[in-house]
Formats: C-alpha cells, sequence, structure tokens
C-alpha cells in the first residue's frame, strides 16, 4: 500500500494520543507521540535539576544526552522513560523547554528521520505546519478548555493523585498560552487542517470521523 503520513496537532488533553493510537492501530501504520520526546528532554533537566530558564545549559545538557523513541516507546539515555515522562512537574514545565529553539531543532529532525521510509500518524502542535507540511491528512483536534481540564482531574483521580479542578484548568490554560504564542513553530491551526472537536463526542466518533476523510480520498 501507498505509503501516508498523517499530522494531528491540537492544545493539550484534547484526546490526540488516543485517538491517534487507535487510528493506527485500525490502518496498521506507526504512531509517533512528539510530546514524549519533548517530555523526555524536560525529565532530563529536571534530573539533573537545571533551571529550566538557563537556555544555555539546557542545550549543553542535551548534546550529551541521547533521545530513542522506538515501538511506541520514549527512552532517555537507554533508559526507558514512558512512565517518569507523565508527572506533574514533568507536565508543567515540558512548555518552558518546547520554547527552545534547539532543542526544537534536534526533535524536528528525528521525528521527520522517522517518518521518512515509513506510514505515520504524528501528534504534536506543529506536526502539519512545521514537521510534515506535507503531509497527506492534517487535523486539529481540540476541546474546551473545561472538557480538557475535567478529563485530566478525572485520569489524575483515577491514579489516586489529588488535585483541585480549578488548578488543573489553570495549569492548561497557561500550557495553551506558552504553546500557542512561543516565538518557534507555535501551536496553531493550519489552513489545511480538518478540525476535529471532542468536546462532546466519544473517542470512537472522533476516530470514524477521522477515518471518513481518509478512506474517502484514499
Ligand atoms: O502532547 P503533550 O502534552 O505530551 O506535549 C507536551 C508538551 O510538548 C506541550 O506542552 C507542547 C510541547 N510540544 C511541542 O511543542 N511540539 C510538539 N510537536 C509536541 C509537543
Amino acid at each position: 500500500m501507498k505509503k501516508i503520513s498523517i499530522a494531528i496537532d491540537g492544545p493539550a488533553g484534547a484526546g490526540k494520543s488516543t485517538i491517534s493510537k487507535k487510528v493506527a492501530k485500525k490502518l496498521n501504520i506507526n504512531y509517533i507521540d512528539t510530546g514524549a520526546m519533548y517530555r523526555a528532554v524536560t525529565l532530563k533537566m529536571l534530573n539533573k535539576k537545571i533551571d529550566l530558564s538557563d537556555k544555555e545549559n539546557i542545550i549543553q545538557v542535551l548534546k550529551n544526552t541521547k533521545i530513542s523513541y522506538k515501538n511506541n516507546h520514549i527512552y532517555l539515555d537507554d533508559e526507558l522513560v514512558d512512565n517518569k515522562i507523565r508527572t506533574n512537574e514533568v507536565s508543567n514545565s515540558v512548555s518552558y523547554i518546547a520554547k527552545i529553539k534547539e532543542v526544537r531543532d534536534i526533535l524536528v529532525e528525528m521525528q521527520r528521520r522517522i517518518s521518512k521510509n515509513t506510514s505515520v500518524i504524528m501528534d504534536g502542535r506543529d506536526i502539519g505546519s512545521n514537521v510534515l507540511p506535507n503531509a497527506d491528512y492534517k487535523f486539529f483536534v481540540t476541546a474546551s478548555v473545561e472538557e480538557r481540564g475535567r478529563r485530566r482531574y478525572l485520569e489524575l483521580k483515577e491514579k489516586g493523585i489529588n488535585v483541585e479542578l480549578n488548578d488543573i484548568i489553570e495549569k492548561i490554560k497557561t500550557r495553551d498560552k506558552i504553546d500557542s504564542t512561543r516565538a518557534i513553530a507555535p501551536l496553531k491551526k493550519c489552513k489545511d487542517a480538518i478540525v476535529i472537536d471532542t468536546t462532546n463526542k466519544t473517542i470512537d466518533e472522533c476516530i470514524d470521523e477521522i477515518l471518513s476523510y481518509i478512506v474517502e480520498r484514499r
């Protein structure tokens, strides 16, 4: 079958990764979670207690850091860190790392390399606009900030983590703001992306909607 590339962008908590993983399975293609890569870099900086505003130091440390993404798993210096990158501390710090140009250059290069010879569905913030501007399909997956906050709140509660819903919504708003106003590759819907609003839809409805566009054009 012909190689295809699907770009999925959108704000935090909109359902991008859940949807992308399932679409990847249905189409039997690779799912690439680019947020996990930014999270792994952030984890390294937190582990080394690097000041997140100290750009020079971050770039220096990154030069001696190995990030790899294999079979849906993320490795930091050869250690599997799938769970360690999902803490609140990483979530609240990652936007500061993701706005550094040199960090983005390295990770974008890696993302393009991964997608060069294989069919992928890649999720992030700048996939359709920057990483894969020639993607066959581009979707912008979004939901209201209240709904995204509510989902994140339930997710944390399920894990036994006690948080205030309002607090979570405020943190998401902060992250949205940094991600969409940064100078380099900010989060924004590109002109040729199809909007999927997940606020009042089930995951399956969103997946069917995405698949219907792909089937229609294939
Ligand atoms: O999708 P996520 O929440 O795991 O992403 C974590 C952070 O990484 C998010 O705050 C924005 C940043 N990010 C980015 O700037 N570009 C991407 N392609 C993916 C994520």
